[in-house]
């Protein structure tokens, strides 16, 4: 039986039944299902709305429904929805009272309290991995504090840089994530019950009390927007999938500088695949993996997006889209964090490898230039006679490095012995002491940064 039987004389036909479930999916819900249900029940009861003998008896048997769902002695199945189904089995088990509990409530507003409820533990649950990622990028950074490895911009190298610095950009990367789920959790955390169908309810209900009992910080101050409103759902898939272009790109790093071209990582066996044919390889199927995944919780967000731009005040059953893809969403970063966290804790550095590749490709050619222009060579003289000395060393199969003084002086006498010193990709690093930059006391006061601004969540 429908909880909206009555109008009807005919039953739902069976095909019509199966497409128009959500209980499948929503079945998720039931914790906070059965949470929103107690303290609407309670709050009826303190209004007078239902008499304390009632209630006492709905929140009784919503608890036991509660642990036989825990137990797994109970499956949710054989109803519409979560909703109808704990009202259903509230009722089975302890009579008319049960079917008193949506006096002052609707389904439009019961679920979108349930999902909130949900959304807000999801949200702490992301915050809580997120966290750990920082700490595992952190303990990189501390370990990487004197190893140096080429930067690159266009995938060409560009500059040394610090190891401790390269984990930090991923650490500053994630600690913004931290911040938008932080952000959207005060918008998540609005209490709808109470809207009712969408024009709010004659009944002397307390919303602030509800509010208090399921610790929302807010009550919505408009029922047919706080009934149709999934903007929090957008906003944790947004903050998800930036997440994930964030994850992706450190896997995208990670592949290539595993790779023997590269070579400045190592994946442990433990996070390593094989290939089937070609008994040499080990593969690095899991940041592969990871960054695949992104694209599903991309697909999420633009999902709902659509959903949502179309529809007329108010609920509208499109709205019932809302959670598979937030589910699969969730699940998805979820699994993506606890695994990158897991395998950013074995990654192995190389540092020697890592240290000769920065010293490569002409990679201090920018700390040529700037000795010229601090001795008071206009910059772009320095860069030109800086340029003509690349050519050079390429022409004679040298390297920065490995020129002598008198080389540097052809090209410009300005040059003093303390040149040669200068040009060592440890000295490049080391010459870059701005703020956030490349010196062993930047990436340290970075490292701080990252810890302090951490432990504020
Ligand atoms: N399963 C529905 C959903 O997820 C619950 C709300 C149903 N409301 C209604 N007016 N049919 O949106």
């Amino acid at each position: 039986m429908k909880l909206w039987q009555g109008r009807f004389d005919k039953a739902l036909s069976a095909d019509a039944d199966a497409f128009n479930q959500s209980l499948p999916f929503d079945k998720r819900l039931y914790a906070a299902d059965i949470t929103a249900s107690v303290a609407h029940a309670r709050m009826l009861g303190k209004c007078k709305i239902l008499k304390e003998e009632d209630v006492k008896r709905i929140v009784e048997g919503l608890e036991g429904i509660l642990s036989d769902l825990k137990a797994g002695t109970l499956e949710a199945e054989g109803a519409e929805d979560i909703h109808s189904f704990v009202e259903g089995e509230l009722t089975r088990r302890i009579g008319d009272a049960g079917k008193r509990l949506h006096t002052a409530r609707s389904r439009n507003d019961q679920v979108a309290t349930d999902f909130r409820l949900y959304v807000r533990e999801s949200v702490d649950r992301a915050t809580e991995l997120l966290k750990g990622l920082v700490l595992a990028l952190v303990e990189k950074a501390e370990g990487a504090l004197e190893y140096i490895l080429p930067g690159f911009t266009h995938l060409r190298k560009a500059q040394p840089i610090r190891g401790a610095q390269y984990f930090n950009a991923y650490s500053e990367m994630f600690l913004r994530d931290l911040g938008r789920f932080r952000d959207l959790r005060e918008r998540v955390n609005v209490m709808p019950l109470g809207s009712a169908a969408l024009a709010g309810t004659s009944y002397p209900i307390d919303r602030e009390y509800t509010k208090e009992l399921l610790g929302f910080a807010e009550i919505s101050q408009n029922a047919l927007d706080a009934v149709s409103d999934r903007d929090f759902v957008a906003e944790y898939l947004f903050a998800a999938s930036l997440s994930m272009t964030h994850l992706s790109r450190l896997c995208e790093d990670t592949i290539l500088y595993t790779s023997d071209e590269f070579g400045y990582f190592e994946i442990p066996d433990e996070y390593s695949t094989g290939s089937s044919i070609m008994p040499q390889k080990k593969n690095p199927d899991l940041p592969e993996l990871v960054r695949g995944k992104a694209g599903r919780v991309y697909g999420h967000l633009m999902a709902i997006l659509t959903t949502l731009k179309g529809l007329p005040l108010a609920y509208n059953k499109d709205l019932q889209e809302d959670k598979e893809g937030f589910f699969d969403a969730e699940e998805t970063l979820f699994s993506c964090l606890t695994i990158y966290t897991a395998l950013i804790e074995k990654l192995r550095l190389c540092p020697e490898r890592m240290l000769q590749a920065a010293g490569e490709g002409f990679s201090t050619a920018t700390d040529v230039a700037d000795y010229l222009a601090k001795h008071g060579v206009p910059f772009r003289d320095a860069h030109a006679a800086t340029g003509k000395l690349v050519r050079y060393c390429i022409e004679e199969g040298k390297t920065l490095e490995t020129l002598t003084l008198e080389e540097f002086r052809s090209i410009s006498p300005v040059f003093g012995e303390d040149i040669l010193r200068a040009v060592t990709a440890r000295a490049s690093a080391e010459a870059r002491g701005s703020v956030g930059g490349s010196s062993h006391k930047a990436a340290l006061e970075g490292i701080a940064s990252v810890k302090r601004r951490l432990a504020a969540f």
